[in-house]
């Protein structure tokens, strides 16, 4: 990005079953980023997917085919000027999610854009949606549309954790080089099997809670503390004296089967019984995941705590995180709730904080988070 000139960025994000557009612009003033919304539009196809119990590729494919082109008429529609009835907007670059994602998903808003960039003769700007995630924690996106916002100052090194329905990431974040990204990361602790959401949606089926199942089992997990239940069944804590920055949530998920087979065979399988497993599996997540970004924040001697992913709307988890930066004494930066999901506004801003070198088509690497 130019510094001092504002750069317009249209954000495209199609990793999963949101499907997301939206407007963007960033400018420097005195060495800090400043960020305006112009607009933002998510449709969100969890509903149809809800059936099948987690995300069906070819479907997703389809609905983010047909939407994105309406999304991009309403986009264009909310930002023209008042009065006027024709025209767009004009932008700078279109950033747009290239992975990790589902890949028939992924490819719909990369050939999308790539249609729109040679059409409006702008650049592409590939993102990566982990970064995306990060980057999102940093915007105060409950600004007022159309007001410039400071993006908050990330002092480094800082730790980012990632929780998402397909990544568990604990990632160092150091300055970058003054060249490219404004930040450079390294993953430093991830998941050897299932990821922390993907955990809540599985555990949401064997409840009979349909997809997504993170905020049911969730929501089941608050009425049974405030009802003052108590689980019969004590879950482990997976990995939680490894020593070292690893997770594993399958091990955690077969345990809840098992302890649904026995509480039927036992006769106890009712609501009541289910509800106070959905906080007992809520506790051990919790403390599993408490546990490791504690450990991580002191090895990185972290300055900064950023929390991204879908799973960071728990409010369970926001209280705990925020109690351990207390302890670390460091700022934390969450996301608002209503962007902690996928979204484009934190892509197109991933898009704006690296360099636009010429006025063509060039690709930035991106740098490989979400391998975990
Ligand atoms: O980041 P995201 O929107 O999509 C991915 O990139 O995966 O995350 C979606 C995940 C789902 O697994 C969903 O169940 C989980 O976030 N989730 C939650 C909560 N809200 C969403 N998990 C636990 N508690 C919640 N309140
Ligand atoms: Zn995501």
């Amino acid at each position: 990005m130019n510094p001092e000139s504002a750069t317009r960025i249209l954000g495209i994000e199609t990793s999963c079953d949101e499907t997301a557009l939206a407007l963007i612009e960033v400018r420097r003033t005195e060495g800090r980023f400043e960020c305006r919304i112009m607009a933002s539009l998510i449709r969100s196809q969890a509903d149809l997917h809800s059936p099948y119990g987690g995300v069906f590729p070819t479907l997703a494919k389809r609905e983010h085919e047909e939407h994105l082109p309406i999304l991009l008429d309403q986009l264009i529609e909310q930002t023209r000027p008042t009065g006027q009835t024709e025209g767009r907007f004009k932008i700078d670059a279109i950033a747009v999610t290239e992975g990790p994602g589902l890949e028939p998903a992924l490819w719909t808003g990369i050939v999308f854009a790539e249609k729109l960039a040679k059409e409006w003769d702008v650049p592409i700007i590939p993102v990566n949606h982990m970064e995306g995630h990060i980057v999102g924690s940093l915007l105060e996106s409950d600004a007022p549309t159309g007001e410039w916002r400071p993006l908050k100052h990330l002092p480094a090194p800082a730790l980012a954790f990632l929780i998402s329905g397909g990544h568990t990431e604990l990632v160092r974040i150091q300055a970058g080089d003054g060249q490219g990204a404004p930040f450079a990361y390294t993953v430093i602790g991830a998941t050897k099997d299932d990821a922390v959401g993907e955990a809540f949606d599985k555990v949401a089926r064997l409840l009979g809670l349909p997809y997504p199942g993170g905020p049911r089992v969730s929501l089941w997990a608050q009425e049974a503390r405030e009802a003052g239940l108590s689980c019969p069944v004590k879950l482990p804590r997976p990995m939680i004296h490894s020593k070292d920055l690893a997770f594993s949530f399958s091990g955690l998920k077969t345990a809840v089967l098992y302890a649904l087979r026995d509480a039927e065979k036992a006769g106890i399988a009712d609501e009541t019984f289910k509800r106070s497993l959905a906080m007992e599996f809520e506790d051990a997540v919790v403390e599993t995941l408490s546990s490791k970004l504690d450990d991580a924040l002191q090895s990185v001697e972290a300055r900064a705590l950023v929390i991204g992913g879908g799973v960071s709307a728990n409010s369970v988890l926001r209280d705990r995180f925020s109690t351990l930066a207390q302890k670390h004494d460091i700022p934390i930066y969450l996301p608002s709730k209503h962007v902690s999901g996928d979204n484009a506004l934190m892509i197109a801003l991933a898009g704006a904080l690296r360099p636009i070198h010429s006025d063509k088509l060039r690709a930035h690497g991106t740098k490989k988070l979400g391998t975990g």
